[in-house]
């Protein structure tokens, strides 16, 4: 790995790079170099990577309110695909929760698409961030390279910085893999084309843990197997509604390895019963 660091973005030229890399990973830059300005100058936060000198990641997050406090939401963050599964995500995420420690926040909120895996394992898997809350196509239709025209479902997700957990899940990593055996929601198989599909899902489990499986690969199927993709998006979008709403919470996830097959999944907690939704 080339020499790298995490810096504060201040100049025209960073922000200029934030909006180069917004359209090489999502074809269109949504946050501009003015709304970065503003954003790093009055309470939110923008980070760059750096490999020997010039930006290849950034995060974006500005000032915002959830569930009656204030927290910052971290609306952006990407790395130049060349840069990728180099750590430069996580240390931009450990930067960033040791600015707003500074600045007395508690918790650090984003969302992100729950099919992406590499982004499941980075964000709940190794910054211990939690997700209850779904939102069904949330950014609406928008040009996006990564979306393929598939509704822009998320996760809302909690980064709770300064809590024992979050502490607990920096300073010894992601644990080994959980039980496989736990009870599944969903079972699945591969298609001819290697593509992996659901078979069968159960909605009306209660255990206290539960699994639910999803491709490895999601951005070769929606460019190889997008009709797949879609009932994917359908399918989970089922799944994580109803047991949301049912008192789960996604706990940890469980990365493609060798002890796994090659296979990923999230791991549901139940906290609750079922509740009425709705807080803002
Ligand atoms: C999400 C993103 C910013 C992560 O950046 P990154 O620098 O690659 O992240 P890191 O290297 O710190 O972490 C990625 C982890 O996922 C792992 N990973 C790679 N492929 C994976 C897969 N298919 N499934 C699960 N985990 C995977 C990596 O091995 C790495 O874990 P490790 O550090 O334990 O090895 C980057 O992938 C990106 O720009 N994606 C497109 C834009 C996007 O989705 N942004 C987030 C929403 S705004």
């Amino acid at each position: 790995m080339p020499r790298s660091h995490i810096r504060l973005l201040k100049s025209h030229e960073d922000f200029l790079a934030c909006e180069r890399i917004q359209k090489a990973v999502w074809g269109a830059p949504a946050a501009s170099t003015e709304l970065l300005n503003v954003t790093q100058k009055y309470g939110g936060v923008v980070l760059g990577a750096a490999v020997e000198g010039r930006i290849v990641g950034f995060l974006y997050a500005f000032l915002a309110r959830r569930h009656r406090r204030l927290v910052h939401w971290s609306h952006m963050m990407a790395v130049e695909a060349r840069y990728r599964d180099l750590g430069l995500g996580f240390r931009m995420k450990l930067a960033h929760r040791r600015l707003a420690l500074k600045q007395g926040l508690s918790c650090i909120c984003w969302t992100y698409d729950p099919l992406q895996s590499r982004n499941a394992f980075l964000n709940i898997g190794r910054l211990g961030a939690r997700a209850n809350e779904y939102a069904p196509d949330c950014y609406g239709p928008f040009p996006s390279r990564i979306e393929k025209g598939l509704p822009s479902d998320r996760f809302v997700v909690d980064w709770r910085i300064s809590s024992a957990a979050v502490v607990r899940r920096l300073r010894e990593g992601a644990p080994p893999p959980a039980n496989l055996a736990m009870p599944r929601i969903n079972t699945t198989r591969f298609d001819r084309r290697g593509f992996l599909e659901d078979r069968s899902m159960a909605l009306t489990l209660s255990h206290p843990q539960l699994l639910v499986e999803i491709p490895a690969n999601t951005d070769v199927m929606r460019a190889k197997a997008w009709e797949l993709a879609r009932r994917w998006r359908a399918e989970t979008r089922r799944i994580f509604q109803h047991y949301f709403a049912a008192g789960y919470q996604v706990e940890d996830f469980i990365p493609p390895g060798r002890t796994t097959d090659g296979r990923c999944f999230y791991v549901l907690r139940r906290l609750r019963g079922p509740q009425p939704r709705g807080r803002v």
